[in-house]
């Protein structure tokens, strides 16, 4: 049996999200800082590594945020209003169990308002969909058919009350918008955790249209100068990204590892590049 690693207590991220990093999470800890003040997360996407960080200290002071506001929305959801998401979820394993794709394509048709159903209807179709994640289309619609599966868990009662519970602390900030404003009151001591969406090993393979916008080439350059801007403030930063010519170029200066199989491995920029995740730290 695998060693059991702590990440392993966590709460599941309630919604599924490409590029997750709940299973890197053993491997990529050992490079984490020990000590800091506020913890910074501006792409939380599924938010597996907020939630490990919450569980070794529920207390931490948190900014977290991402550019998708739907998902930003379910995050306060699941914080504020629980019971009531529990319930709607319910309904929707209803409608589901009576009529799946009938009922799949109508709610995928709909564009609730309220923050609740907004939430329920992200969980369902992230739990019921082609691949279980959530993308958009160019318009922001979400248009992934529906996928089949024999017993899909649309109501994790348990998972959801865990989440909301760490996420209730107290002193988790959740916001919405870019990588850029959320970062401006980052200062001396913060640990800063940045996993914007990765850069294509190939022309093909893009994992980068998670919001309807794309995180194109200025992009990451705007993040290379926040990097540097924050090393300067006094932060500890981490970077993930995809080992790909872009990236080493922009921020291959900084201390560059690689996960190759779960592991961390020093890196030299000689190595074969396109298949492997880095992590890139400036201590
Ligand atoms: C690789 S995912 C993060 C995955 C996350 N670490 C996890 O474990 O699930 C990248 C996230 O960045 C967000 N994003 C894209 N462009 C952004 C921007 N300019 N500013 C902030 N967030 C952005 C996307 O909405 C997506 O949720």
């Amino acid at each position: 049996m695998p060693k059991q690693h702590l990440a392993d207590r966590a709460p599941r991220p309630f919604v599924k999200w490409a590029g997750g990093k709940r299973r890197l999470i053993p491997a990529m800890s050992e490079y984490f800082p020990r000590e800091f003040g506020r913890y910074f997360e501006p792409f939380l996407g599924g938010g597996a590594v907020l939630f490990y960080t919450l569980l070794l200290d529920p207390g931490r002071r948190c900014l977290v945020s991402d550019l998708n506001a739907d998902l930003i929305l379910a995050y306060t959801v699941v914080r504020d209003r629980v019971d009531e998401l529990i319930e709607s979820l319910r309904g929707h394993a209803a409608g589901y169990a009576e009529d799946r794709s009938g009922y799949y394509y109508r709610v995928r048709g709909e564009e609730p308002s309220d923050p609740v159903s907004v939430c329920s209807r992200l969980v369902f179709l992230n739990r019921t969909c082609f691949n279980g994640l959530y993308r958009v289309n160019r318009r922001g619609k979400f248009n992934v058919p529906m996928g089949r599966y024999a017993n899909p868990n649309i109501v994790n009662e348990e998972g959801l009350r865990a989440a909301s519970r760490l996420l209730g602390s107290g002193n988790v900030r959740i916001s919405s918008g870019d990588f850029a404003d959320a970062l401006a009151g980052a200062g001396e001591g913060d640990f800063v955790y940045l996993d914007p969406p990765y850069q294509p090993v190939s022309a093909t393979a893009s994992f980068t249209q998670y919001t309807g916008g794309d995180f194109v080439a200025a992009d990451l350059e705007r993040l290379a100068s926040e990097y540097a801007r924050l090393d300067g403030a006094g932060c500890r930063v981490v970077l993930s990204n995809s080992d790909t010519e872009p990236v080493r170029r922009l921020f291959g200066g900084w201390n560059v590892a690689k996960l190759t199989a779960n592991r961390l491995i020093n890196s030299d920029s000689s190595g074969r590049s396109g298949h492997h995740e880095l992590l890139i730290r400036n201590f």
